[in-house]
């Protein structure tokens, strides 16, 4: 009888501490994710909310480069991403943890970047998504673009959506 509730209170301890561990993981995790509440629960949980609001405000605020090859013409150009999901899903790609929807779209703007000085054109950073197909009224190759940009947004790429099929994100650049 005695080594029953022995075993009884022993499980509930372990219980209790594996339910608490797996609670603190949980919050370290899912951003505000907040209905989660445990008895001593009310400290941490301000922690959590300070650094998710930190976290935040960091990343949002930086930008990320990467290189970008048209394979078939063999020409490459450098696109800045600040939109910090939009960074997130360019390096998965990369890392090729996602292979559906991994056609680049941006609105296309006229002018030499310093972090894209081969072109005279660039994509506006803000403008970037990832999107299942090249469409043929947003698709030429960088080349075209390059030549005809005084056409663009008028002539062909309606409203300067470019979407460059044959494309691929090569690897993420510093600069
Ligand atoms: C995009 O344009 C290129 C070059 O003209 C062409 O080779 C390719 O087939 C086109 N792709 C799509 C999906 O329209």
């Amino acid at each position: 009888m005695k080594l029953q509730i022995f075993i009884i209170l022993m499980l509930l301890l372990v219980n209790i501490l594996f339910v608490g561990a797996i609670v603190s993981k949980d919050y370290s995790k899912c951003e505000g994710s907040n209905n989660i509440v445990t008895h001593d629960a009310s400290k941490e949980e301000v922690e959590v909310k300070k650094t998710t609001t930190t976290t935040t405000t960091t990343t949002t605020t930086t930008a990320a480069y990467f290189l970008m090859k048209d394979i078939v013409n063999d020409d490459e150009i450098v696109v800045k991403m600040t939109n910090q999901n939009e960074i997130e899903y360019a390096r998965s790609i990369i890392a090729g943890r996602v292979i559906d929807n991994i056609q680049l779209v941006g609105k296309i703007n006229a002018g030499v970047q310093p972090w894209n000085p081969n072109w005279k054109y660039y994509i506006e950073p803000s403008s970037i998504r990832f999107i299942s197909n090249s469409h043929p009224e947003c698709n030429v190759t960088y080349k075209y673009l390059e030549k005809n940009l005084r056409l663009a947004c008028r002539a062909f790429l309606p409203k300067c959506y470019w979407c460059p099929s044959n494309t691929k994100l090569l690897r993420e650049i510093s600069f």
